[in-house]
């Protein structure tokens, strides 16, 4: 009986969720920035539809210092990630430059922060932030570009927020000493702005964990389906174009490494051949043959995980998990509890606090100013420990490059570098 009113949840939290217009969805980003040079009518980004923050606190916001952090804003690409993580309202925040190599994308990111001055570059803004004033970069440009100016911010002594991927795909794994390297010498903070750590059943998932209502660690499922068409998904040099799922792996793997913040030690994957354009007969940059990978992972507590990344399969789409524990578990489509795990839930406070007044929560399960909020928090108050630190932003993106490499070769399970 429990099954059946379990699955009538399911069927009526899936449909609300989950079956809007996958395929063409993820253009429109640029909705608001016009066809974003990709010359496609947008309609609206996946993701960016998912604007329930869930529980919020009715204890109001506490101002916590009156210290503004001086930041930089680099990329405003087909998501309009620059401007959608409300640092321009962030009240310990002030937007004091931003840059697009774009620069019409430049000039709408410097529209919507109000920043007074551009650069033709992250680059160039990096070597001007000590002139400027600027303590912090927040980089939001195309995945590959992350980890080299992640490096490049820390070594010139900012504190760094940037958008996922933490690196990018087995080329880049000789730069991950370095981006640890450069972190440690500067003592700056680094983390990765990994979306599923602040959706509401994310939060939820650490907090139950983190209060011993799971128990110990026995397996976690977490899936990002994105169908992708035949049209592909627009990109700055084409950087998505047969795109190995399991090189973005962060919004399957964050619901396991930002709920417990272990990692993932051992992987075997299936890749999984694909027929749209993007990756059939592997005819891409990356020759890639896979549109799905689903990875299945040994963790560091002794427990197990599976991890999907899917580009080519329509219709349910979104990024979802679950955990569960010696005690109990919980994640996305998970309304129903059982004993004593339900009463911790009832007892645990698990609504996320109020943001600052006028602070939109934005996209991805209200998840993009609490990014922001952790990052500003971390940087002004001492000892405030972020969600997506360093180490997790790491693990959470290494797993996913073993992981594709392992569906290479046919599965083998291959041993996952530890940080
Ligand atoms: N849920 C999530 O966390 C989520 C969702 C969507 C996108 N993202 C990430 O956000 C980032 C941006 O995504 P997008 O789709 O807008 O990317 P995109 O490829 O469309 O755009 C990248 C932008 O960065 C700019 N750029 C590239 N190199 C630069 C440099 N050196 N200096 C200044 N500007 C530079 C480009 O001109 C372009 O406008 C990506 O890394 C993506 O992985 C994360």
């Amino acid at each position: 009986m429990q099954g059946i009113s379990n699955l009538k949840w399911e069927i009526i939290m899936v449909s609300r969720r989950s079956f809007i217009g996958a395929g063409s969805a993820f253009l429109a980003a640029a909705g608001r920035a016009g066809s974003g040079g990709n010359g496609r009518k947008e309609a609206a980004i996946q993701g960016f539809d998912e604007r329930d923050a869930g529980r919020i606190s009715k204890v109001p916001w506490k101002p916590f210092s009156d210290r503004k952090v001086r930041v930089g804003i680099a990329g405003e690409g087909v998501c309009s990630f620059g401007s959608a993580f409300a640092y321009q309202t962030h009240p310990n925040v002030e937007v004091v430059a931003v840059a697009d190599l774009d620069p019409a994308k430049c000039r709408l990111l410097q529209e919507r922060t109000k920043a007074p001055k551009t650069y033709p570059s992250c680059e160039e803004l990096i070597k001007n932030a000590a002139a400027d004033g600027i303590e912090a970069l927040y980089i939001a440009t195309d995945a590959p570009s992350h980890a080299r100016l992640a490096v490049m911010a820390l070594e010139h002594g900012l504190h760094v927020a940037s958008a996922v991927p933490a690196f990018f795909g087995r080329d880049q794994l000789e730069l991950v000493p370095k981006i640890v390297e450069a972190a440690k010498k500067s003592g700056r903070l680094y983390m990765m702005n990994e979306t599923t750590a602040f959706r509401p059943e994310g939060v939820a998932m650490r907090r139950l964990f983190e209060a011993g209502a799971v128990g110990r660690h026995v397996y976690t499922e977490g899936e990002y389906f994105h169908y992708w068409g035949a049209q592909g998904i627009p990109s700055w040099n084409g950087w998505r174009r047969g795109l190995p799922p399991q090189y973005y792996p962060t919004h399957s793997n964050g619901f396991y490494t930002c709920a417990t913040h272990g990692s993932f030690t051992e992987v075997s994957c299936i890749g999984i051949t694909s027929d749209l354009p993007d990756f059939k007969d592997a005819d891409n940059p990356y020759k890639n043959p896979f549109g799905n990978e689903v990875a299945f992972f040994r963790t560091s507590d002794g427990g197990a995980a599976r991890m999907a990344v899917m580009w080519d399969s329509p219709g349910y789409h979104g990024e979802t998990g679950r955990i569960n524990g010696t005690k109990g578990s919980y994640g996305t489509y998970t309304p129903v509890y059982n004993g004593r795990e339900k009463e911790l839930v009832q007892k645990l406070d698990i609504a996320k606090p109020a943001l600052p007044p006028g602070v939109d929560a934005g996209g991805h399960g209200g998840s993009h100013a609490y990014l922001t909020d952790d990052f500003i928090r971390g940087i002004i108050i001492p000892g405030h420990k972020v969600c997506c630190d360093i180490k997790t932003s790491l693990d959470t993106t290494i797993a996913g490059v073993y992981a594709h490499l392992s569906a290479l070769k046919g599965g083998e399970t291959l041993k996952i570098p530890q940080i």
